[in-house]
Parts: C-alpha cells; sequence; structure tokens
C-alpha cells in the first residue's frame, strides 16, 4: 500500500469536522491575526498573486489548522496538508510541491520535526519556486532545476524556537496564537451548541468554556462528553447543574485543570519542594513525554501563573498552593517566591 505523506484531512481533527469554521468571518477570537490576515490574503487576491509564506504557532487545540484551512478558502485555492514526520524523503516534499496548482496552499503541520534534508528542499521552493534535483549518484550525477507554480506554504508548529532560522526567515507571515478568553470560548461553546443541535442553556455553557483550558479543542470536546453524561441522566438539555456535575465526573476543576495538571504539580511539591526541577526528571517521574510536558501541558500552566521557568528547571509559584487549598511553605510569602534553594 502506498505511504500517505498527504491528505485533505486529519485523523485526529475527524471528530471536529463540521464544527470547525470554514471563513474568516465565522472564526471567533485570534482577533489580530485575523485581521491581519484578512488584509494580506485581500491584498494577494488583488494582485494576483500567492499569498505569501505563513507560520502559525502556539499550543495545540488553538485553531492553526483550522486557520489554514480558512486561508486557502478565502483565497478560493486547494490546500494539500502533509505534516513534518510523514515526509520522510526529499522526494515526498518534491512529489508534493509539483502536483500544486498557481496558488495553492501546501500546509505543514508540526513542521519542526521535518527532516534536514527535506527542508532545505523548502528553501528555493519557498524562495525561488523551484526545486533542485540530484539525479544519479557518484561522478555521474548531476542537479536539474523543476521550475514550480507559485504557492503559498503554511507551516504550523507548538515549537518555533526549534525551527531552524533559513526556514523560519523565509515566512513572509509569522503569527503566535494565543490561548483564547473565557467570553471568546463561550461563543464558541455556543456555535458549536447550534451545530450539534443540542440545548444548552447560557450558565451551561459558561461552565464549559471557564474549563476549557483558553482552548477551543477541549471546549468542543468537553461539551460532546457533557452531551454523553446529559444524554444518560435522561436530561437532554444542559444547563449549569449538569454541565458542573459532569465536568467534575471528567476530573477537570472549575478552572479546567484536568487530571495531569493536578498529577504534575502535586509531584513537583510532594516530590520536589515546589522545584526547581528538570523537564526531563519531571516528566519521567510523572511517567509522560518530556515533549508532551513541554507543549501541551506547560504552556496553559505558565500563562496561568502556575508554573515558571527558571534556568534550573521548573518551580511551582503560590498560587498552586492556594489553588489546591495547601499551606504555603516558608519560602513563599504574602505571594512571593523568595529563592533561597
Ligand atoms: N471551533 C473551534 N475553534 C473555533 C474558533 N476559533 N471559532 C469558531 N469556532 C471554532
Amino acid at each position: 500500500m502506498d505511504r500517505v505523506i498527504a491528505s485533505f484531512e486529519q485523523p485526529e481533527d475527524q471528530e471536529f469536522e463540521g464544527l470547525r469554521p470554514g471563513r474568516l468571518s465565522e472564526y471567533i477570537g485570534q482577533t489580530r491575526i485575523k485581521e491581519n490576515l484578512s488584509v494580506f490574503i485581500q491584498a494577494a487576491q488583488k494582485r494576483g498573486e500567492a499569498l505569501d509564506h505563513v507560520l502559525l504557532y502556539g499550543p495545540p487545540g488553538l485553531g492553526k489548522t483550522t486557520l489554514a484551512n480558512i486561508i486557502a478558502s478565502e483565497m478560493g485555492v486547494s490546500i494539500r496538508t502533509t505534516s513534518g514526520p510523514a515526509i520522510e524523503r526529499p522526494g515526498d516534499l518534491a512529489a508534493l510541491l509539483t502536483s500544486l496548482e498557481p496558488r495553492d496552499v501546501l500546509f505543514i503541520d508540526e513542521i519542526h520535526r521535518l527532516s534536514r534534508t527535506a527542508e532545505e528542499v523548502l528553501y528555493s521552493a519557498m524562495e525561488d519556486n523551484c526545486l533542485d534535483i540530484v539525479i544519479g549518484k557518484g561522478p555521474s550525477a548531476r542537479s536539474i532545476r523543476l521550475s514550480l507554480s507559485p504557492f503559498t506554504l503554511i507551516g504550523a508548529t507548538t515549537r518555533a524556537g526549534q525551527l531552524t532560522s533559513p526556514l523560519r526567515d523565509r515566512f513572509g507571515v509569522i503569527s503566535r496564537l494565543e490561548f483564547y478568553s473565557t467570553d471568546e470560548l463561550l461563543e464558541i461553546v455556543i456555535r458549536a451548541s447550534r451545530i450539534l443541535k443540542v440545548e444548552l442553556s447560557l450558565d451551561g455553557a459558561e461552565e464549559i468554556a471557564k474549563r476549557s483550558r483558553g482552548t477551543p479543542r477541549v471546549a468542543n470536546r468537553l461539551l460532546k462528553r457533557v452531551r454523553d453524561f446529559a444524554q444518560f441522566w435522561g436530561n437532554n438539555r444542559i444547563d449549569f447543574q449538569v454541565a458542573s456535575k459532569a465536568l467534575d465526573r471528567l476530573e477537570v476543576d472549575p478552572i479546567g485543570l484536568d487530571g495531569l495538571d493536578k498529577k504534575i504539580m502535586m509531584t513537583m511539591i510532594q516530590k520536589f519542594d515546589g522545584g526547581p526541577v528538570g523537564l526531563e526528571t519531571l516528566a519521567a517521574t510523572v511517567g509522560e513525554e518530556a515533549e508532551t510536558l513541554e507543549d501541551v501541558v506547560e504552556p496553559f500552566l505558565l500563562q496561568r501563573g502556575f508554573l515558571q521557568r527558571t534556568p534550573r528547571g521548573r518551580t511551582v509559584t503560590s498560587q498552586v498552593y492556594l489553588h489546591f487549598g495547601l499551606p504555603l511553605p516558608a519560602n513563599y510569602q504574602q505571594g512571593l517566591f523568595l529563592e533561597n534553594n
């Protein structure tokens, strides 16, 4: 069977098909990014050109893939979707690039995981719309240059810092997606409930929004699971009572911390005196990949002020003790961490 190197759909996102907004006007939040993209898209269209290459970065679940698809729709072009790890050989990338129609979008998710050799193919493709291909081996090897249709590369990554600078420098638009406010998540939950035809009260929706970790993907997932509980309890309407009882059952606390968040912070307190503890040590202690901690768990905890990064590792802040109702250790005074270790 052929290896799949590109597709129009990503398995992890299929659950949310139908909930994803298809146009910029339906996309809630990320206001600045949306407004700027709208300008760049309209300007490129007026000139009849491909949109410049776009890099979208930020924690998972904030809508990078959704935005990539919206950009292609707004430009009125097709999108080919692939990911860094799916491209094993430079030839995989060459095959994709040569199949694009003028102005099409090539979307590479997890672009930081592209191999070095594949990345080098991208340089000339992005800059000069051409591919340098080496044919043959040894002394008879020669290089030919293929020209490509003008295209837009959209790269998405949770790790902008891991991109090499030659690659990063070739993106004309670089946008960092931020966590969503509770009000934005509320709008997203209400929109999703209409699409899913779930009856939802305002306070029920607010409860789901508040516990969604600033992340639309989490909001949509929680809405679906709360809907399951509502149905199971013979009550097809989600109100505050149903939402909060269901979310408690899902071990999502009132500000959205889940089981893994709690495990990490409690481990830091109980086993490492609140830190500093190195990422690898912490990951091994809780039995998770360091990459999962860094990309998935930590960004929200840092943003909420529960964790701090120091040169010697991660530390919990006094907020964590307050949130879990634990007595503050002596080295935390008036909410300030006085470094003494
Ligand atoms: N569903 C998931 N993310 C969304 C967003 N940003 N706007 C509207 N609906 C969404």
